[in-house]
């Protein structure tokens, strides 16, 4: 049985929540009114978890989120908020791990909790730890994607400044633009600027391009394994970003394109800091016919899927983005709705797929309970038709 601890003055949310927790062996929950009341039970009892309504907080929400990050990082932190607090929520982002719309059902909370608890295990492995522990230098944020965080998270911001965060790397800025103007997604016409960029593809997009381009320029650095490419891994990365993105609806695409475009970002760093034992995983992997992530799994205890989550972890990333790279081959471990999780692992079989391949790699049990089998042979056909 594990406990969150919610923080709400609403007594009829609380009942809501209580009335499910009656049925659920997994959940315990105590209810408090406010930021500083939590505090004090944080420090004084375990808990999982801590759920927050921003409202309840009001202008104490992102100091309290802060606090609870640096006094209890072992504590998943959720915060619940409705529609009129969207400016709130944005600025909330770097300090929670999940954002719950305060109407969702009490049930849905449950399984959000288990979620988040379950990556946190995850990422807190043993056996993960000991792979993260042989990397030499696990590589750092790159700088342009703190900076462009920093002005999105004003609200005055502008496209201009945003666009100038960018423009002061022009190898950068020509990058983006390559790969704005390249079939990949697709425009009309042709971008010729970071400004028209932004109007066109939004600063989300525009943010992930950044940080992606960020991270293979600096894995060219290094000596990598032999056999693997990170030319191809960009652009596999970039497909897979795309078809994910066109997975799923709206409001979860730019996430989707942001885990599919970092989701192998795991390899990445395997290939660039154990380049030796990755030649042998490689090699391994090909001549035996056998997914690499087995053979990681084999010989490190951990896949790249895995360490690429745990990066992203560390890099603060929300937590839908970290969860959908780190189960990209597992995503039956995020429970069976398809969302993040599972359009990333549906993208990256079909971006790795050659031209008429039968076989996918997908996990069919996942694909039957989700309710995608007939949907995959529908994406199979569309994706190579768009030039994916
Ligand atoms: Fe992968």
């Amino acid at each position: 049985m594990q406990r969150f601890l919610l923080v709400d003055d609403d007594p009829a949310a609380e009942a809501r929540l209580r009335g499910v927790l009656r049925q659920s062996a997994d959940w315990d929950m105590v209810c408090v009114r406010s930021g500083a009341v939590a505090l004090a039970t944080l420090a004084d009892q375990p808990f999982a978890a801590v759920v927050v309504d921003l409202a309840v907080l009001g202008a104490d929400a992102l100091d309290f989120l802060q606090t609870a990050h640096d006094r209890f990082p072992g504590v998943v932190r959720m915060v619940m908020s409705s529609l009129d607090d969207a400016t709130t929520v944005l600025r909330a982002v770097p300090v929670s791990h999940q954002f719950l719309a305060k109407s969702i059902a009490p049930a849905r909370v449950l399984q959000a909790l288990d979620r988040a608890v379950s990556l946190g295990a995850m990422l807190n492995g043993t056996a993960l730890a000991r792979v993260v522990g042989g990397v030499g230098t696990l590589p750092s944020v790159p700088g342009i994607y703190r900076e462009l965080n920093r002005v999105l998270s004003r609200y005055d911001s502008s496209i201009d400044e945003v666009a100038e965060v960018v423009e002061q790397d022009p190898a950068m800025t020509a990058k983006i633009l390559q790969l704005v103007n390249s079939s990949y997604f697709g425009l009309q016409s042709s971008v010729v600027s970071i400004k028209q960029a932004v109007s066109f593809l939004g600063t989300n997009v525009l943010r992930t391009l950044a940080l992606s381009v960020a991270v293979f320029r600096d894995a060219e650095r290094y000596e990598c394994a032999a056999g693997f490419s990170i030319d191809a891994e960009r652009e596999m990365a970039g497909r897979t970003a795309r078809i994910a993105a066109r997975l799923v609806a709206r409001p979860l695409a730019d996430e989707a394109f942001t885990a599919g475009m970092l989701h192998d970002i795991g390899k990445v760093i395997l290939a660039t800091q154990l380049p030796e034992s990755y030649s042998d995983i490689l090699s391994t992997a090909r001549s035996a016919g056998r997914p690499v992530q087995e053979v990681e799994r084999e010989r490190l205890g951990a896949s790249h899927a895995e360490v690429g989550g745990y990066l992203l972890g560390i890099w603060g990333m929300p937590y839908p983005i970290v969860e959908g790279v780190a189960y990209h081959h597992t995503p039956q471990r995020a429970g069976n709705l398809f969302d993040i999780v599972g359009a990333v692992h549906v993208a990256s079989a079909l971006a790795d797929a050659a031209p008429g391949d039968s076989d996918l790699d997908l996990d069919v049990d996942f694909v039957a309970e989700a309710g995608i089998v007939d949907r995959i042979e529908e994406w199979r056909q569309l994706f190579p038709m768009v030039g994916a």
